[in-house]
């Protein structure tokens, strides 16, 4: 791949050291002199030099510059830009279940919560992600894809695509930065690019740009694409959020099935990105639903939790407008029975529901907000469901339950395979 055209500021040497230990969050810990040292891409047993790229309460945080001394463990990376994307493209993939079973182990004692025996399940593959938002630099061969460089520093690497995307996005990504680069566009007018596909191998895309741009036009030829926007975004923001929509072809959304129902997915709503994946936690979900008894989705997204379980009734509560629409016409077209939606966020308060219901909780990364543990623990539902992707904030609430709740089946899946994430499915019953 080619290089930058804006050379970055001269780095400081790298530091060497020996990683003793991975770290919760999938970086390898080791020290230099009296300082910590968090390294990505670097594997315990390792002697390493780490460029450091942030100092942070006196530990130094950065990322592999040169691998000194070798793990066994150690596998050569499938892209350049792993350290963006799936720093664990090094670990040797027979291991991955294994270590993160062993991480999230590590969490639960560090918060004091014992779980049952569970390991973590699924396959360690690539090309599951439906989803990708990739952003611009320019190169010596005019405008790229790109990704941020792990650290804070603003840098961008440029790519070419990513192996944890289906092939369908990479091919449309390339044909668009191709049709870019012929429209003479730079870095400082395109902002992003998000992708969003289904397992029949069509997508949609919305191109965001911070200037009126010259009509980059129809993709006619290009055969997974089925629909794409161009959207004028806030430059002063760097977040891909839509002012205005500047050109528009094709469908709006394509359609995923779950099981028996179908979900209209855009490309800007919510949506699991390994839907296999996700559909075994949902199995595993269904078995401990207490039968005939009403159902609560908080953090609901689209529905994809609550809708697939079917139930008359379900009270849904998100707070994200656009979920909310999707969420709806998801329920008239599953045919769901008197479902209640609360486009509200959790914490502004939950309506009452019976003590016989099933509560599901689907936070983001951060976890429960204060005031829905205090909730959820005043309340005690006969059976509590917290799935999470971020065990650490999900040991950390369950943790808070201690008098409310105990845990009665854990069980953890690999819905990001090559990266450290893991999702995490807590099944409880009150005290
Ligand atoms: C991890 S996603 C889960 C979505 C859904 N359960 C699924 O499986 O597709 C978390 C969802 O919580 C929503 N959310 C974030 N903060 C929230 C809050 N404070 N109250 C309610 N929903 C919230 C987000 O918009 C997002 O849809």
């Amino acid at each position: 791949m080619s290089q930058p055209r804006r050379r970055s500021r001269a780095p400081k040497p790298p530091v060497e050291t020996t990683i003793d230990r991975w770290l919760p969050t999938g970086e390898g810990c080791g020290s230099h002199g009296d300082r910590e040292v968090h390294a990505w891409g670097a594997l315990p047993g390792e002697r390493v030099m780490v460029q450091v790229r942030k100092r942070k309460a006196g530990i130094w945080h950065g990322m592999v510059a040169e691998v000194l001394e070798a793990s066994a463990d150690r596998v050569e990376p499938l892209e350049s830009h792993y350290l963006c994307c799936s720093p664990w493209q090094v670990v040797r993939p027979d291991l991955e279940n294994g270590l993160k079973t062993a991480l999230v182990r590590e969490m639960a004692s560090r918060h004091g919560v014992e779980l049952p025996s569970f390991t973590v399940q699924g396959a360690v593959e690539v090309g599951y992600r439906n989803k990708l938002e990739f952003g611009f630099t320019g190169t010596d061969e005019g405008l790229s894809l790109s990704f941020f460089v792990r650290g804070g520093s603003g840098w961008r690497m440029p790519l070419d695509g990513c192996v944890l995307a289906n092939e369908p996005i990479n091919v449309v990504a390339r044909a668009m930065v191709a049709r870019l680069n012929q429209l003479g566009l730079s870095p400082r007018t395109t902002k992003s690019l998000i992708l969003r596909s289904n397992r029949a191998g069509q997508v949609v895309a919305g191109l965001y740009v911070r200037d009126r741009v010259p009509t980059i036009g129809a993709f006619d030829d290009l055969e997974p694409l089925v629909g794409w926007r161009v959207y004028l975004s806030n430059p002063k923001s760097p977040a891909s959020v839509v002012d205005e929509t500047l050109e528009e072809y094709g469908a709006a959304a394509i359609r995923e099935q779950l099981g028996s129902a179908g979900f209209e997915l855009t490309d800007r709503s919510f949506f699991q990105v390994n839907v296999p994946r996700f559909e075994t936690a949902l199995e595993a979900m269904k078995r401990h639903v207490l039968p005939d008894r009403p159902i609560v989705d908080l953090y609901a997204g689209v529905g994809s939790i609550g809708i697939g379980l079917g139930r008359p009734g379900t009270l849904f509560v998100e707070s994200d407008p656009q979920c909310v629409e999707c969420l709806t016409s998801n329920c008239q077209a599953a045919g769901l029975e008197s479902p209640t939606i609360l486009a509200q966020p959790a914490e502004a308060g939950l309506p009452d529901f019976p003590s016989e219901s099933t509560v599901i909780v689907d936070p983001p990364r951060v976890g429960l907000h204060a005031k829905v543990v205090r909730v959820l623990a005043e309340r005690r539902p006969s059976r509590l469901i917290y799935l999470s992707c971020n065990p650490d904030s999900q040991l950390r609430d369950l943790s808070l339950w201690r008098d409310a709740f105990r845990v009665v089946d854990f069980e953890a899946f690999n819905f990001f395979p090559r990266t450290p994430h893991v999702e995490s499915l807590a099944i409880l019953e009150p005290l």
